[in-house]
């Protein structure tokens, strides 16, 4: 090793070693005579003091460094003098005297600066994204991650699970986002798919007898990006034999219990047991199936309060067989017109016509539509919505898909407004009872809302063919503020349901087959009951570490709109390389 310490670790037990450390120029401060230095390697800043009274060739020498310079220094630890202790530094208490210094390496100005953690703007840091893995943010959250995956690793392991690869090269099959392809040039006219989660292969190794199975998975979806969503992500995969849902139910939460305790000790996890309801309580609450429950506010169905009402936008929208919900701002009656006016314009980006407000007072409201409202009606409203003086409510009339998505949006608004959502504060919650099957009006069918292998609900199987919708699925979340942190459920693992599930999703026997013949073929040599889940796992750490999105928990990301920027892929290829895989370009 070029160093004998790293500089995270000297302390007052140290004083009178001579050192050899390594590492970057953090930070140079020459007072002249003196010229200190914070060196800098991953485990931490370490101060080096270069005196001409102890080395004239190494002062001089450190005279000519920058930041960012990669240097090796050896010398001496000696206790800081009296006053001149960093109690916020861990080595704070001493420094090292140095009479030696090689440089190693040096460094062009950095594009930003890696010594304080100021904003930069994003893509000058993914274009130089090794400086910016060097800052103390990046460095924080990559370490957390690793202690993350660590931990889960160790945590299924001392419990009989195994982690077994699945390959990257698969074969595409429909359901579900776009496939990444791959061309063989082996198979002309032939493509792998890189895989979307290695759902169908942790099913055959159940198929396999491995029983309890999991891996840190690579899962590749070509689809919009968001803040939360990148074109390749990781994925906690596992699944087991032999379990019913509240056998993964238990294992997942005792692990994500067992992360927040052992690894991020500072979060408070809300309620344990983790919170469980139905998708329809989430919808009808939180207007969302994957709800923040850090804080209430939660949507309150008051139809039939107004549908027979003197205000014509409320009693037509209940006629349409739409419904007309509120939520409660507490002490947000105060509210300027051109603050509700904002509101107004808001929430018709997310798809809503309007807003009504009432603004609670001592002794009646005031809104826009007060004069609709009897004294007895008014009352019937605020007591039904929990308002009290000061409260500002909020009403909306839409359908419910409509309101579940803008009056959800807009209770997420307040929350943020109102400081609501403590970022300390981990709420965890399960979504259970999904529906199996949504229609896609697009294709004039009905598709698996999670994915094609999920179990019905047993009391549910016989409404697949007369009445699909209704059908609920062995199906589970997990969510965490705001976020779907992992979903699964148990599988089908019989042939005949696995045929009449990709019927009702509009496949012909013949199409079932050449899709998915491979895994239909297997369900008849003994396939053991089964199920599983899978968190995301850059989501998971996104929320343990406090970030806004996951590009600040992955290493190298993608921009929103999937490039490298700065490997600058995706890129053309050769010519050559295009005719070996039989490709000709259309553009
Ligand atoms: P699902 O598609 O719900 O289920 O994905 C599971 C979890 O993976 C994470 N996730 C993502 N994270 C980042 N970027 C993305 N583009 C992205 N897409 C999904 C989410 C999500 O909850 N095979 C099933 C699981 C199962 O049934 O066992 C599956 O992949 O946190
Ligand atoms: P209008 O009668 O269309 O002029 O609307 C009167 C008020 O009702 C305005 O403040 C609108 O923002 C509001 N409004 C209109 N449609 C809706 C709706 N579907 N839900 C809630 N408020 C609405």
């Amino acid at each position: 090793m070029l160093k004998t310490h790293t500089c995270g670790e000297l302390r007052l037990k140290n004083v009178g070693q001579a050192v050899w450390l390594a590492g970057w120029v953090h930070r140079r401060r020459d007072h002249g005579n003196l010229i200190f230095l914070d060196l800098r390697d991953r485990w931490g800043l370490t101060q080096v003091v270069f005196n001409p009274a102890v080395s004239e060739a190494a002062h001089d020498l450190a005279a000519q460094l920058r930041n960012e310079y990669v240097i090796r220094v050896h010398g001496t630890v000696a206790a800081r003098p009296e006053g001149m202790q960093n109690p916020k530094m861990p080595t704070g208490e001493i420094e090292v005297l140095a009479d030696a210094l090689e440089i190693l390496n040096e460094a062009k100005t950095p594009v930003f600066y890696i010594n304080e953690e100021t904003e930069v703007e994003e893509t000058l840091r993914l274009r130089y994204r090794y400086l910016d893995l060097r800052r103390a943010r990046m460095q924080r959250n990559l370490i957390l991650r690793h202690r993350v995956v660590k931990f889960i690793r160790d945590y299924l392991s001392a419990r009989d699970f195994i982690e077994i690869e699945t390959p990257i090269l698969i074969k595409s099959t429909p359901e579900g986002a776009r496939d990444y392809v791959v061309p063989s040039r082996l198979h002309p006219g032939k493509f792998y798919a890189l895989p979307q989660s290695p759902q169908q292969l942790k099913q055959l190794l159940m198929v396999a007898g491995f029983e309890r199975y999991f891996q840190i998975a690579r899962c590749f979806r070509d689809e919009d990006q968001r803040a939360d969503r990148q074109p390749e992500f990781t994925q906690l995969d596992l699944e087991m034999s032999f379990v019913d849902r509240e056998d993964i139910l238990q294992l997942i939460e005792g692990l994500f219990i067992a992360i927040v305790e052992n690894v991020t000790p500072e979060k408070r996890i809300l309620y344990i047991p983790f919170p469980r309801l139905s998708y329809e309580e989430a919808m009808a609450r939180y207007g969302s199936d994957k709800p923040d429950i850090r804080f209430g506010m939660c949507l309150t169905d008051v139809s039939d309060l107004v549908a027979s009402g003197g205000f014509h936008v409320f009693a037509e929208a209940v006629a349409a067989g739409g419904q007309v919900k509120g939520i409660v701002a507490p002490g947000c009656a105060s509210y300027t017109r051109r603050q509700l006016d904002e509101l107004n314009s808001l929430v018709q980006t997310w798809g809503a016509k309007g807003l009504v407000w009432m603004a609670v007072q001592e002794g009646g409201v005031r809104s826009p539509i007060a004069k609709f409202l009897s004294e007895g009606e008014t009352a019937a409203l605020l007591e039904r919505l929990g308002a009290k003086a000061g409260d500002l409510i909020l009403l909306m009339a839409d359908q419910p898909a409509v309101v579940a998505e803008a009056l959800g949006q807009l209770r997420l608004e307040m929350g943020r407004r109102l400081g609501l959502m403590d970022d300390d504060v981990l709420g965890f919650a399960w979504i259970l009872d999904f529906p199996l099957l949504e229609w896609n009006a697009e294709e004039g069918r009905y598709q698996a809302k999670h994915h094609p292998f999920t179990a019905p609900m047993d009391e549910d199987l016989a409404l697949l063919e007369t009445d699909p919708a209704r059908v609920r699925a062995k199906a589970y979340d997990i969510v965490a503020n705001g976020y779907e942190v992992g979903g699964g459920s148990i599988r089908i693992h019989r042939r005949d349901v696995q045929s009449r599930m990709f019927r009702a999703i509009g496949l012909t026997e013949e199409q079932a087959q050449a899709q998915f013949g491979h895994l239909l073929e297997a369900f008849e040599y003994g396939a053991p009951p089964h199920g599983g889940i899978a968190p995301g796992i850059d989501r998971l750490v996104m929320l343990l570490a406090g970030e806004p999105n996951i590009r600040e928990v992955i290493a190298f990301p993608k921009t929103q709109s999937a490039v490298d920027l700065m490997t600058q892929a995706p890129s053309p290829i050769t010519e050559r390389q295009l005719k070996e895989l039989h490709i000709r370009l259309d553009l």
